[in-house]
């Protein structure tokens, strides 16, 4: 079972890079499920119901999230979608839109896709993802488990990925949109990378127009936020699951340069 997993896609620009790189990919790999991050897919703040239509055409069929995924919270029918989570670790209160996993068939088999969010250098509100996975794990043994993991730190991250590498099948680090060199398979047949990357502009500063960070970084006052243009990139990973086992035999990254639209 081959899967691709594409990092936080950004804006109209991200958005335009996977459509332009979409039919390589598709022709290289032959996946049978391709899942991306969409916290940043609609004007690099939050996603649409628009927008994530836009991207289910092309061909992905998943949605994870992240911390910025409430910052467009306009249409609450957006939660009623089978193909989208936010963080799972979020606190268990009725106001939170959403749900934190999902359960689908790929290939007849059932695929279980969980989100999660790191606390370091992040929200102090959520759950720990460790208990939270802890909880999931112990309910779904043996099952084939996927995991987005948006965290800032790398230590973060690791833990998570050695913390269970027995119990999950891959685990996907997201949130810092700069892809890491890390992918392996751990001793315990989880696939892991600490940062899939980013699909989104390449010449801002993780995505965003640079002139109105680089100034927030010299005044320390907030400027707005608008995505920077093309060139851009498209960046991810692909794996391939062992259905038997449900552990990952390969894992490869992904990274697209895409010039223009
Ligand atoms: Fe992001
Ligand atoms: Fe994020």
């Amino acid at each position: 079972m081959k899967i691709i997993f594409l990092g936080d896609i950004v804006g109209k620009v991200g958005r335009q890079a996977v459509l332009k790189v979409w039919p390589k990919l598709k022709k290289k790999y032959a996946p049978d499920a391709v899942i991306a991050n969409a916290e940043n897919l609609a004007h690099g703040d939050g996603a649409t119901i628009k927008t994530l239509d836009e991207m289910r055409e092309i061909g992905i069929d998943y949605f994870t999230s992240g911390n910025h995924i409430f910052k467009k919270n306009k249409e609450p029918e957006m939660w009623q979608r089978d193909d989208l989570i936010r963080p799972l670790n979020y606190p268990v209160r009725d106001e939170v839109p959403g749900k934190g996993f999902l359960k689908v068939k790929i290939l007849g088999e059932r695929v279980w896709l969980v989100n999660l969010q790191g606390l370091v250098y992040m929200s102090e509100y959520l759950r720990s993802p460790f208990e939270v996975l802890d909880d999931f794990v112990g309910e779904h043994s043996g099952e084939i488990i996927l995991v987005d993991f948006h965290a800032e730190a790398t230590s973060e991250k690791v833990a998570l990925g050695l913390a269970f590498e027995e119990k999950v099948t891959a685990i996907f680090g997201t949130h810092t949109h700069i892809q890491t060199a890390d992918e392996r398979i751990l001793t315990g047949g989880a696939g892991y990378i600490s940062d899939t990357g980013m699909c989104g502009p390449r010449n801002g500063v993780i995505g965003i127009e640079k002139d109105e960070i680089i100034r927030h970084f010299h005044t320390g006052l907030k400027f707005k936020n608008e995505p920077a243009d093309f060139p851009a990139q498209v960046a991810g990973v692909v794996i391939e699951i062992d259905p038997a086992t449900k552990k990952t035999r390969k894992i490869k990254r992904i990274f697209e340069v895409v010039k223009n639209p």
